[in-house]
């Protein structure tokens, strides 16, 4: 069959570093055509002095200058501004934007094509749904009417770049030709993809663990050493499998052994946004989350305090805070005002929980 068109939605700092090993597995593989499009969202940069379109710069240098500067990107990704053209004809869609920008981007991009399917690596975007959880993946699917499968892993953007080893899972209930198709389109020697079956389990371990990187950072703001990290870490992961399990029983315990579950969580509270503007939110003492992701991530994005934000009245409402104490707590020091050294307090409600 004819060889697919790939469209990468999105080129933040992840759009970007995904598309270098999207556009190298496009060039050595005949299953795809060889140049890769990428959607980028238009602004006006400042570069060598001279106000410049960022997409123009990139189709120019190969190089993202403000969201993953200093890394040159393969020659066949052209970067197309009008998201129409981007959208149009292709087969696969990776989907790489941060998640507040989903549903606004997928009704403004014009009909997809017969037979195309996605993949979204975003992690993030959950709601309650007439009492179910709805996830990004499924926004998707219901506006694009195919099918849709996940990516998310221990995959923290500049390591990525740099092309230092690491792990995926792609979570798909494609039929098995179009999941081969997908794996070969991410894997790669310093890339390693793993298929499994459990799509929400692969998604939602994707966006919990940016909220138990918030409770990371407020330990080292705190500055607390390894050991509280790694009880927040051991914590955080039990809770992420309290919570998907009561919205998703048929979850895979196997899920959270894969690089979507307990390795994402691990390099996330380690070497991840959320955690850096968490410890700087202990720190600066008073100063908004909005001010913080300005002045620290210089126009990248913050998923975990979204999230929590999303998660908290679905919480509520499944009267799961005795069961869900670090998110609870979570959620009460990033928004209530909760005094941070609560963090390491939250033994009774632990105990309840088992
Ligand atoms: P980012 O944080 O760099 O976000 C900035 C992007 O948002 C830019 O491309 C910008 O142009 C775009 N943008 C700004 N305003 C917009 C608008 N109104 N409409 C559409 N786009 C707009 O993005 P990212 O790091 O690529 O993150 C995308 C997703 O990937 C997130 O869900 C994130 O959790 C996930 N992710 C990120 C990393 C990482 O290390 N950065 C790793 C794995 C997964
Ligand atoms: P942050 O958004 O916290 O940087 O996490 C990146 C990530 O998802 C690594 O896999």
């Amino acid at each position: 069959s004819a060889a697919k068109k790939v469209t990468v939605v999105g080129s933040g700092n992840w759009g970007c570093a995904i598309a270098k090993i999207i556009a190298k597995n496009c060039a050595r593989h005949d299953e795809f055509q060889n140049e890769v499009t990428m959607w980028m969202f238009e602004e006006q940069v400042e570069h060598r002095g001279i106000k410049r379109k960022l997409s123009e710069v990139f189709n120019e240098s190969k190089e993202n200058v403000k969201y993953l500067p200093g890394k040159v990107l393969p020659d066949n990704i052209r970067a197309e501004p009008d998201l129409k053209k981007a959208a149009e004809g292709a087969d696969i869609y990776v989907w790489v934007l941060p998640h507040q920008f989903v549903p606004r981007t997928v009704s403004s991009m014009g009909p997809v094509k017969e037979g195309a399917m996605s993949v979204s690596l975003i992690k993030g975007g959950l709601e309650l749904e007439g009492g179910k959880m709805g996830l990004c993946s499924d926004v998707l699917r219901k506006l694009l009417k195919h099918n849709v499968s996940v990516l998310m892993g221990a995959n923290v953007a500049n390591e990525v770049a740099d092309e230092q080893f690491c792990e995926a899972t792609l979570g798909t209930d494609a039929p098995e030709k179009d999941q081969n198709l997908l794996v070969k389109l991410f894997d790669c020697a310093t890339f390693r993809v793993r298929a499994v079956s459990d799509i929400a389990g692969v998604e939602l371990c994707g966006a919990l663990k940016n909220v138990v990187a918030l409770g990371a950072g407020f330990c080292d703001g705190l500055q607390f050493g390894s050991n509280t990290k790694a009880a927040i870490i051991r914590i955080g992961l039990e809770e992420m499998t309290t919570f998907i399990r009561h919205f998703h029983p048929s979850v895979k315990d196997s899920t959270f052994l894969e690089s979507c579950g307990v390795a994402d969580l691990i390099t996330t509270c380690f070497g991840g946004r959320n955690r850096k503007c968490a410890e700087a939110f202990v720190k600066a003492g008073g100063k908004g989350w909005v001010d913080i992701e300005k002045e620290l991530l210089g126009g990248q994005k913050l998923q975990g305090t979204l999230t929590a934000q999303e998660i908290w009245p679905i919480i509520e409402a499944h009267k799961l805070t005795s069961r869900l104490p670090l998110f609870t707590t979570i959620y009460q020091i990033a928004f209530e005002g909760k005094d941070p050294k609560s963090i390491v307090s939250l033994s009774p409600a632990i105990e309840d929980a088992n």
